[in-house]
């Protein structure tokens, strides 16, 4: 077979790159993670720097983790599923080069300038203007590359993964563009355009379908493709997917008010992101019913496949989760959950059992394909992993509940008098022994991360990327 890369051949370059990078970013991130998960247990870890304290670094956590990590997890295998499943190549390789670039400049802006204090202050939306309209515009030609290619594509119809990342893509620019209107003062310091009440809601809007759309719909436009492909099975019900889809961004959009329950917004308003909330868990559940069913006939796999079980357990606490986020959006229960641990946890039951491990689960599908391989380097290696980052994740959220509800009790806790039963204090000193297994928890899944990045590098180093291309244009060829 001829090594010559053809023109007609997909563009795997681009999916390389983001699917090395999401692996190096991961290990920063959670590294981070763990970093300021030992600052709660030891506070001297702050090092006395500005720059090393916690309020600096948990921006940065979730900046690397969200979009370094989860970022280029979706940028890689939305390029890849699109040229796959429209079996064509991307339009233009030189915007999807810029894609990449650009986002890593973004993510080295991000590492920075927030460690200097630089920051807007709005969550997940910390980084200044400059740093925000470069993330616009890469964020613009990444639509139009994935759409561009969507519109030249050689099938009849666009397969559903296609519907979650699209819809990931446009309502992201949305909300990223909407939120940061702001004047600039000076290079780094920019007001909102908005304030009080409005500012607090547009922000929520904004911080709530982060998670819905970058954190949720693009991530099961990932399991709608690498479910079937891993268990080998046509997805369960594409009719339901169609109904899932549909269901999941009408609702999503209007649940943002169940982060500001009991403050200055209007009533209606609380109530309403409630009940939007509530009924969240019916498209929620579809869809993960969806990609469970899938496996029907192919439980078995799963007793020798630690990659699908990776996209399964994901799965599974993408259900955990889904229930226990209505549960908190409800008043009555959030007034007990809010500003507590309980928070943190459910977090980090989407993030790491749900994000974390379908990125994982897929990029070790990916890998493969895209070096030219029959397969991981060590599937041993895959299988130790699963088990630290399933222990790890179940340790984290385990902690933070004990920890969350520990707390809620405590700070309500009156005595005859009406004077509080407990000081802040007393509620810190509850929470520390969950705070070192939290951290345990998370080195746990770090240290995952760290046989990945070894398991990745031997497979890419016997690797014939010329070979996974030339393969890629046999499939397109092939296919008329
Ligand atoms: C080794 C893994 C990880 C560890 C040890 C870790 C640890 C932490 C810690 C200690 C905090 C601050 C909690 C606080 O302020 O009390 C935090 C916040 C956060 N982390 Fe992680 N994290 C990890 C992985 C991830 C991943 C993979 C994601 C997303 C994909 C993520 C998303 C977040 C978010 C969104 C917050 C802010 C939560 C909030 O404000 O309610 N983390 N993390
Ligand atoms: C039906 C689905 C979901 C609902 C209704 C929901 C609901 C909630 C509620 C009520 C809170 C607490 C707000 C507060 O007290 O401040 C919350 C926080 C959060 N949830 Fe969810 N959740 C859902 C799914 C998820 C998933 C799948 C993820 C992650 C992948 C996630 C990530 C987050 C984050 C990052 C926060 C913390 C925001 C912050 O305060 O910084 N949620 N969610």
């Amino acid at each position: 077979m001829s090594t010559a890369i053809s023109p007609t051949a997909y563009n795997y370059k681009v999916v390389r790159q983001f699917a090395i990078m999401t692996v190096v970013w991961g290990i920063l991130g959670m590294g981070l993670g763990v970093f300021i998960a030992s600052q709660l247990v030891w506070p001297q870890l702050n090092l006395d720097l500005p720059w090393a304290s916690f309020g600096r670094l948990r921006p940065l956590h979730t900046n690397l983790v969200i979009f370094a990590f989860g970022g280029c997890a979706l940028f890689g295998t939305s390029y890849y599923v699109v040229q796959r499943t429209c079996q064509t190549r991307l339009i233009s390789d030189s915007m999807a080069a810029f894609t990449f670039w650009g986002w890593q400049a973004v993510i080295v802006g991000a590492l920075i300038t927030l460690p200097m204090g630089y920051t807007t202050t709005k969550e997940y939306a910390e980084l200044e203007w400059p740093l925000a309209i470069l993330l616009a515009i890469v964020w613009v030609t990444y639509g139009l590359v994935f759409f561009g290619t969507i519109v030249k594509r050689k099938t009849k119809h666009i397969y559903v993964g296609n519907w979650f990342y699209g819809a990931f893509i446009v309502v992201t620019a949305m909300l990223h563009i909407v939120n940061h209107i702001s004047l600039p003062v000076s290079l780094f310091k920019s007001y909102s355009a908005y304030s009080g009440a409005t500012d607090a809601m547009i922000q929520w809007w904004y911080g709530h379908n982060a998670v819905g759309f970058f954190l949720t719909t693009g991530f099961l436009g990932m399991m709608y493709y690498f479910v079937p492909k891993q268990a080998e099975r046509p997805i369960y019900s594409y009719r339901l997917s169609i109904v899932h889809f549909w269901a999941l961004i009408t609702l999503y959009i209007w649940a943002g008010p169940h982060h500001l329950h009991y403050t200055a917004l209007p009533d209606w308003a609380q109530s309403l992101g409630m009940v939007m909330s509530i009924i969240l868990l019916a498209p929620s559940w579809g869809g993960m019913i969806n990609g469970m069913m899938t496996l029907s006939g192919a439980w078995h796999k799963l007793r020798t496949d630690p990659i699908l079980r990776f996209l399964v357990v994901s799965l599974a606490f993408y259900g955990m989760s889904t229930f226990e986020g209505p549960m908190m959006a409800i008043k009555t229960v959030n007034s007990l959950s809010h500003y507590t641990d309980w928070t943190i946890g459910h977090v980090h039951a989407g993030a790491l059992g749900w994000v974390a491990m379908i990125s994982i689960g897929a990029v070790y599908h990916m890998i493969p394909k895209l070096y030219g391989r029959e397969q991981m380097h060590s599937i041993g290696l895959i299988n130790a992993h699963f088990w630290l980052a399933t222990i790890g994740t179940v340790l984290y959220i385990a902690s933070m509940w004990v920890n969350g509800i520990t707390q809620g009790l405590m700070w309500r806790a009156i005595n005859d008098d009406g004077t509080l039963t407990y000081s802040f204090v007393e509620a810190l000193q509850a929470s520390h022994p969950g705070y070192i297994v939290r951290a345990l928890g998370g080195a746990f899944f770090a240290s995952g991360m760290l046989l990945m990045a070894y398991n990745v590098f031997r497979t890419v180093r016997a690797a014939n990327p010329a070979q996974a291309e030339e393969a890629a244009k046999i499939v397109v060829v092939g296919a008329h």
